[in-house]
């Protein structure tokens, strides 16, 4: 099989053409079946994977896939560098990439990532900005194919819908070729250009968008129900936000009008109570725990791709 030539960056989920997310994600279930087997940094190649908020999941699958893969990983916090001290990201790309063969980054405006980006001569993984989190979409993916194919399959995402979960999960299962109701309030509903770039997608993936703000018609026959807090890192409001998103909550209720079969996503970390209900968290819908297992997978796969024949 002819392979097509990888972007140079990872920055939002459609920097991968509909072909290379399938191909990253039938690397990643090989990975998953045979952990040791892609020894693809070896060398070591080098990583620097940088936080500028706080991170679990996404600075320890990160840390363990990379050495999975033979290579060295530089886990750094933003504040302990020169970039706590104002140093630009455009310097510290052009430094790093003198030492590694990748950055991973964690950051705040896309802008940010994307100057980073701009001066780095090695790829640029993003690991969650404002406006996207490609890589927990990967494994959000991945755990969805463990259970039902992606085509055609429906996916209820509830809640705040107008940052980065709501954004990848819109563009990335359209990708893949799924059905997706977004349930949100008008405000927290994704922007015009995010739909209006799912709808081009779709018209050649056969998948869709609804947007409601009735969380019972999102829900009603879903495949999968996802949901994330309601309150990100730095917001200010949070007690008019989950004022204003009590009705999204997934519970019990809500969840009986999804599917019988249906599967629930939390890319965590999860306030109990809140966007989720303990009995939906740790009922037997749940796929939490895997998706969140599936981070290392995922990411493995797209490292080992992304610095293929580089
Ligand atoms: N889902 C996710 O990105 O988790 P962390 O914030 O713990 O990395």
């Amino acid at each position: 099989m002819k392979h097509t030539a990888p972007p140079k960056h990872f920055l939002k989920d459609d920097d991968l053409t509909v072909a290379q997310q399938a191909e990253v994600l039938d690397l990643a279930a090989k990975m998953k079946a045979d952990p040791y087997a892609y020894p693809a940094l070896a060398g070591p190649k080098s990583v620097a994977v940088v936080f500028e908020k706080p991170s679990t999941r996404t600075r320890l699958s990160f840390d363990i896939g990379i050495a999975e893969l033979g290579g060295h990983s530089v886990v750094i916090d933003a504040q302990s560098t020169q970039l706590g001290r104002g140093e630009t990201v455009g310097d510290t790309a052009r430094v790093l990439s003198r030492y590694v063969s990748a950055i991973v980054i964690r950051t705040f405006g896309d802008d940010r990532i994307e100057e980073l980006a701009a001066n780095a001569s090695v790829p640029v993984v993003n690991a969650l900005t404002d406006g996207w989190h490609p890589c927990q979409l990967l494994a959000d993916l991945q755990t969805v194919a463990e259970h039902k194919p992606l085509k055609g399959t429906s996916i209820a995402y509830l809640g705040d819908a107008a940052f980065n979960m709501g954004n990848s999960t819109v563009i990335a299962c359209s990708m893949a070729g799924m059905h997706v109701r977004i349930g949100a309030p008008e405000d927290y509903q994704p922007a015009p250009e995010v739909l209006a770039r799912a709808a081009e997608i779709n018209a050649a993936t056969g998948g869709s968008v609804v947007v409601t703000e009735d969380p019972v018609e999102a829900v009603a026959g879903a495949d999968v129900v996802s949901t994330d807090a309601w309150v990100s890192m730095g917001m200010a409001d949070s007690e008019k936000r989950i004022e204003e998103l009590t009705r999204y909550q997934l519970n019990g209720e809500l969840l009986a009008h999804a599917a019988d079969d249906a599967i629930v996503l939390h890319c965590l970390p999860a306030h109990r109570g809140e966007e989720i209900t303990d009995e939906v968290m740790d009922g037997p819908h749940s796929r939490v725990f895997d998706q969140a297992e599936n981070r290392l997978h995922a990411q493995k796969a797209l490292l080992a791709w992304l610095l293929r024949e580089r």
